[in-house]
């Protein structure tokens, strides 16, 4: 297993999305997408990509993990939990001391104990009220 750091393109987001069912991006928009990405993790496997993971945010106090996917015929075997560990580890290392910095993401339906091995809470609980998108399409 080979591990690459910001190495991932749109042509292999674009990939990995089609394997888990997400569509087919348009690829113009996942190059932007990726060029405003702050970290990207990809995972080479059988001489191809198989995984990936990325980060976006501010670069100092919010984050988000997104587009954590893992090809099928490579899931349940803990690739996914390796790219979850570089992309936190990567915010861990930031040079920033006594701060506080909040990394959220989106669970897939189902997903949420996958991530709670991470240590993210799910919402809503007690003092957090739910998370909100609003899809635009153009
Ligand atoms: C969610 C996803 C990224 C997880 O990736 P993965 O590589 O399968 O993750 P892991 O192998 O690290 O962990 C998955 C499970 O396999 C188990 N596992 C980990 N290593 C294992 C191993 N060596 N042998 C067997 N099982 C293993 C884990 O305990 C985990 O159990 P869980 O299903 O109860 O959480 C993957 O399922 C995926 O791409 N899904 C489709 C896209 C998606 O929904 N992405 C998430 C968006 S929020």
């Amino acid at each position: 297993m080979l591990i690459y750091e910001n190495k991932l393109t749109a042509q292999e987001f674009v990939c990995l999305t089609e394997s888990v069912g997400w569509g087919c991006p348009d690829l113009k928009q996942i190059e932007i997408a990726l060029k405003n990405t702050i970290y990207s993790i990809s995972v080479e496997m059988d001489g191809k990509i198989i995984g990936m993971g990325r980060i976006i945010g501010d670069g100092a106090r919010i984050f988000y993990i997104q587009d954590l996917v893992i090809h099928p015929y490579y899931q349940n075997r803990g690739i996914g939990s390796k790219i979850m560990e570089y992309l936190l580890s990567y915010v861990d290392k930031l040079p920033l001391i006594n701060c506080s910095i909040m990394v959220g993401l989106m669970s897939a339906k189902g997903k949420e104990c996958f991530y709670e091995r991470f240590g993210f809470k799910k919402r809503p609980n007690e003092s957090q009220g739910n998370g909100m998108i609003l899809n635009i399409i153009k």
